[in-house]
């Protein structure tokens, strides 16, 4: 049981960084479910969630680069899901169902935040220029 995020063209922001950054991401969720170890799961959350830190931050210094009008309220969005990821990383991850839970919210948080949320700062950084 896997769920595979499988990043195509209607994801792109039109960003070659935050694209690569965004398929990372993709790949790594993709990841947790392959090897169902529970320290493997637990290790494999634990880099999406470093990555995830990682490019939360490069979003960030990018919106605070144009003075993005929503910067705030997107960085509340970043935050919200790292304290989610944290308190989900210590769960006991000791059944399929915990896990496939566990990798259907990612993809769903995931893929409506770039379809949403990064779509507009991307948009507005283009309009920017
Ligand atoms: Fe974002």
């Amino acid at each position: 049981m896997s769920i595979i995020f499988e990043w195509d063209n209607s994801f792109s922001v039109a960003n070659e960084e935050i694209d690569q950054q965004h398929k990372m991401l993709f790949e790594l969720a993709s990841s947790i479910g392959i090897d169902l170890n529970q320290q493997r799961i637990k290790k494999n959350i634990i880099v999406l969630y470093k990555y995830t830190r990682e490019h939360f931050a490069a979003e960030e210094q990018m919106m605070q680069r144009i003075s993005y009008p929503k910067f705030e309220e997107h960085k509340e969005l970043h935050k919200n899901l790292i304290t989610k990821l944290n308190t989900i990383s210590a769960k006991p991850f000791d059944d399929d169902e915990s896990v496939y839970d566990f990798i259907t919210f990612v993809y769903d948080w995931l893929t409506h935040h770039i379809l949403n949320k990064d779509m507009n700062f991307m948009r507005f950084a283009r309009d920017k220029r």
